[in-house]
């Protein structure tokens, strides 16, 4: 499922390769924590109730053994290596930002994103916009607003605090690089179905990639307390499949330069 619903207690398998990696690499150290509490658990009462002093059972007296500490040590070792090695693994692949495609740069500020598309195919694209909360979950959030939170839907999902503007449009199937700053405090961008979640550090560039299967809408939100709105900054992605993303992206890049012609420039949205 691309967006939280109600009820859902696992995270998100997502939608890239990497989130279905990081997904994979949750349940595997799920799986182990599992077992070793059913270990525990059960010499732990077996012992509790077999050997209780009610059943007469005597204390032994030897306080060492060689042969126990040897496997309770090995076998701690090898449950580690068994997660440290492809959690090393797929930190180094999240890390490689090479070869990207599109290049997004993403700067936080109370209580915005401003999404710049640097690069395209090795092109200049000069489209960037700022991506707000969107009016109808600004209406509601109001105080005493008296509007249902309930209401709100995008489509069918109920979007309250979960939409915006001018959602950051992405092809499907192109590997993606993030520049993520901020201009003014601490924020940090983060969509569950992406696997990731980077700092928004102001005079700090990070970066992150992506490559998205689905077409799809996919949600967030700042991660970082920024403020006095910062449940109010979310974050949405329309994933288009590619040769639609072009078309996106050309009439984007007509409005800009009609824009630019104009001299007011893309302006900040009460
Ligand atoms: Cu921006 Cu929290």
């Amino acid at each position: 499922m691309a967006n939280p619903q109600p009820w859902d207690w696992n995270m998100p398998k997502g939608v890239s390769g990497i989130s279905q990696r990081v997904y994979d690499l949750h349940m595997l150290g799920f799986y182990v924590c599992l077992g070793i509490g059913a270990v525990v658990f059960t010499i732990m009462f077996i012992a509790m109730f077999r050997f209780r002093k009610s059943r007469g059972a005597v204390a032994e007296t030897w306080a060492h053994s060689t042969r126990l500490e040897t496997v309770w040590t090995i076998i701690p070792i090898l449950l580690l290596m068994m997660l440290a090695w492809p959690a090393t693994r797929l930190l180094i692949d999240m890390n490689d930002v090479g070869d990207a495609d599109l290049t997004v740069k993403v700067t936080g500020f109370q209580w915005r994103w401003h999404y710049d598309y640097v690069e395209y195919e090795k092109a200049n694209t000069g489209v960037a916009f700022i991506s707000s909360l969107a009016a109808e979950s600004n209406r509601v959030r109001q105080l005493g607003s008296g509007l249902d939170p309930h209401s709100v839907k995008d489509e069918d999902y109920a979007s309250y605090l979960l939409d915006v503007d001018n959602p950051l449009v992405l092809p499907v199937g192109v590997k993606i690089r993030f520049v993520i700053t901020a201009d003014d405090v601490n924020h940090a961008w983060w969509v569950p179905t992406l696997g990731w979640k980077q700092d928004a550090i102001p005079g700090i560039v990070n970066d992150a990639w992506t490559q998205i299967d689905e077409p799809g809408t996919y949600r967030g939100q700042c991660a970082e307390l920024c403020g006095r709105d910062h449940a109010f900054m979310p974050i949405v992605i329309r994933a288009l499949p590619k040769a639609e993303f072009e078309q996106w992206l050309a009439s984007r890049k007509a409005g800009a330069a009609s824009t630019a012609a104009l001299v007011t420039g893309p302006g900040h949205r009460g």
